[in-house]
């Protein structure tokens, strides 16, 4: 089971920062998930659509300048760039980026061929996911080696089915609407399950029983261990 850093390791260090993705990588997580927003033209790594709450900022991300973001802060650590994580975490592995902001989808085809070919990121370690299907749908039209997968908050009927005609790699469902029913179906469209977000060791263990391909955990090392991994 393929376990994702959730925000970087957000259980220990301030979520979708430099130091929980440093953190993750000292905990050997395969792989990590972190959230993006269009600020002129740049990707900035940050979860919410406004900056109150998870940092000392106010008002709406994206209606920010990249200089006003620097001087400000998430629990004392600095709100990254993508292009900033994705150096960081140096191609060591798996990458997440799921485009939450609006007109993310440009900026992120540009950053994907520069990752891969500055990098040295292959197309297997950048899976980008999004609620937005269109942007997504987009992002594969123009960028078809990418690995995509649809996000789902609820369980729609045709969930698989909309995974499948979009030719995703996975399908990122909420753990309260995951049901052996739609594993099944995913996988037998070909596309893959990880769930969000997950960090009880029972939940996680019955998760691996009906065969879900991955979590999102904000304790990576801790979802690790009730798999009974070292
Ligand atoms: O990508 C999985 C999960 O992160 C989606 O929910 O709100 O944590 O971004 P959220
Ligand atoms: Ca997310």
């Amino acid at each position: 089971m393929l376990i994702f850093a959730h925000r970087g390791a957000s259980g220990y260090a301030p979520e979708n920062t430099l130091k929980a993705m440093a953190l993750a990588l000292e905990l050997e997580a395969e792989a990590v998930e972190l959230d993006v927003h269009n600020v002129e033209g740049e990707l900035v790594v940050f979860h919410d659509r406004r900056l109150e709450g998870k940092s000392n900022g106010k008002g709406l991300i994206h209606r920010h300048t990249l200089a006003e973001l620097e001087k400000l802060s998430v629990r004392g650590e600095p709100i990254p760039t993508l292009w900033q994580v994705l150096e960081l975490l140096n191609a060591r592995c798996i990458v997440n980026i799921e485009l939450k902001g609006i007109h993310t989808g440009e900026p992120m085809k540009a950053l994907y061929h520069r990752a891969v070919a500055e990098l040295g990121y292959s197309p297997e370690q950048l899976l980008i996911s999004s609620f937005n299907h269109p942007e997504l749908a987009d992002f594969k039209a123009d960028v078809p080696e990418a690995r995509i997968a649809p996000l789902l908050g609820s369980l729609p009927l045709d969930g698989a089915a909309i995974a499948g005609q979009m030719q995703a790699w996975s399908l990122h469902l909420d753990v309260s609407f995951i049901s052996q029913t739609i594993v099944d179906q995913a996988h037998a469209m070909g596309v893959k399950v990880y769930v969000y977000t997950v960090d009880d060791g029972d939940d996680i263990r019955a998760l691996a029983a009906m065969g879900v391909d991955g979590v999102f955990a904000n304790y990576p090392d801790l979802a690790r261990k009730a798999l009974g991994e070292p």
